[in-house]
């Protein structure tokens, strides 16, 4: 019955391949069909199935050491009309490359990676770890209008695809976005998946947005890492007022982003520092464990003041429990947090990563504005992956690690 099922699917999906491949045989790609737009091969027929490409993969979860280079990985198809296939100019490590190389999340993801269970393959392996991109766009897929081939682009991959410590990586249209002029790929590889997931935190969950945050106290839980060097220059861009958490020797780096005010978690209880100051409309917690147990008292009460964590037990909840028995979990936990402070007069909230090609756009005009920069404490190359996440792993993040992947002029 189930083997009947897969068949079905797997035509289904062939049927589907077939038609988008043949259609776009038919005319010119990523719908340039004006004057002057060249007819062209469309290069994911036969002839390119057989392409390689260079790429780290893993093929089981694990330590640093399962990392392999290889030259034979998959090259990315288009499968469906909204679909572009970029070549990969940098990439950036984040640390949910070192929790999925550790599996974490893998239960979700992938249901995610393949719903219908069509894949013949019944695993997630060779796997590609790298959620940031820059890069330059070399196919289309035909009901792609806002890209042609030779578009200077970045993008924050999701979770469920695979990444960018490759050559090409394939998405979707609506996750990619034309990239800041004013920044080399390098440059721009550090923002995409930090940028998307502060955003998401910030917008959907915290409310905030660039027409309202004048006067907002705004307070940064881990304000020195990826996530919080970017949000601390959003919110000030944004004319919020900043206040961001991290260790000592982050001072300089956190306040030259633009905080009004730094506290050093490392001198001394940090609530009793914070307990100090004036409370909070929003508060964005990038360090999670027991910084809720004190939190949410420092929010102005009975004013609509939020805290959004983006350290959840959302995915491990699935990992453990399994994705039907897991979401319940999350349901409960959730709503009762939810409840439980609602009650005292705050909001508690979950942050999560959204990709989003129209967000990052909006980024990219704050960044040729001068208004936001990447913030790169290391570079790595291509053949230095496995340093790269050694590096992520150890912790102690000054904003991004990044990998240059092709090109000489990075
Ligand atoms: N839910 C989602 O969709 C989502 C998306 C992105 C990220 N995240 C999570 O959000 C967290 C932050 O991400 P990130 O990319 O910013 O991580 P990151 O780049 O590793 O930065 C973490 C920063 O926090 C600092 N830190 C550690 N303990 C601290 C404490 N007690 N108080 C203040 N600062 C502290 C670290 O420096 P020191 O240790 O030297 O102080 C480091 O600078 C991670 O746990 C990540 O997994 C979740």
């Amino acid at each position: 019955m189930f083997c009947s099922f897969k068949k079905v699917a797997h035509a289904r999906w062939v049927a589907l391949y077939r038609h988008v491949e043949t259609a776009s045989l038919c005319r010119g790609g990523c719908g340039n069909t004006g004057p002057g737009s060249s007819f062209r091969k469309f290069s994911t027929s036969g002839k390119r199935r057989n392409v390689a490409m260079s790429a780290w993969v893993i093929d089981t979860y694990g330590k640093n050491d399962i990392l392999r280079f290889t030259k034979d990985a998959a090259f990315p198809m288009i499968n469906y009309p909204n679909e572009v296939i970029v070549k990969v100019h940098a990439a950036s490590v984040n640390p949910i490359d070192i929790n999925m190389r550790w599996g974490y999340g893998s239960a979700t993801l992938n249901v995610k990676r393949d719903p219908l269970r069509i894949k013949e393959a019944d695993s997630e392996f060779p796997l590609i770890l790298g959620r940031d991109v820059s890069g330059v766009v070399m196919e289309c897929g035909l009901n792609v209008s806002y890209f042609k081939p030779g578009d200077e682009v970045w993008a924050a991959i999701p979770p469920w695809k695979q990444g960018s410590l490759a050559e090409f990586v394939l998405l979707s249209g609506n996750e990619v976005s034309q990239k800041p002029k004013t920044l080399s790929h390098t440059q721009a590889a550090a923002i995409p998946y930090v940028a998307a997931t502060t955003w998401s935190a910030l917008v959907n969950s915290g409310g905030l947005n660039k027409d309202n945050c004048t006067g907002k106290r705004v307070l940064i839980i881990g304000a020195s890492g990826g996530v919080g060097t970017f949000a601390i220059q959003l919110l000030k861009a944004w004319g919020a007022n900043v206040t961001g958490t991290c260790s000592q020797n982050a001072e300089t780096l956190v306040r030259g982003l633009g905080a009004d005010h730094v506290v050093d978690y490392t001198a001394g209880p940090v609530d009793s520092q914070l307990r100090a100051l004036e409370r909070f409309d929003v508060i964005l917690d990038n360090v999670g464990g027991d910084t809720e147990k004190w939190a949410l008292s420092l929010l102005k009460p009975w004013s609509g003041a939020k805290y959004v964590t983006l350290v959840t037990p959302f995915l491990l909840n699935t990992d453990r429990l399994g994705v039907p028995n897991g979401m319940l979990q999350n349901g409960i936990t959730i709503g009762k947090k939810a409840l439980k402070n609602l009650c005292k007069g705050v909001h508690y909230r979950w942050g999560f990563f959204a990709p989003s090609g129209p967000v990052l756009d909006e980024v990219s005009e704050l960044v040729d504005a001068g208004k936001i920069r990447p913030v790169i404490e290391q570079q790595f190359t291509f053949s230095q992956v496995p340093d790269a996440l050694e590096k992520v792993e150890w912790g102690h993040a000054r904003g991004k690690t990044v990998v240059t992947i092709a090109g000489v002029h990075q």
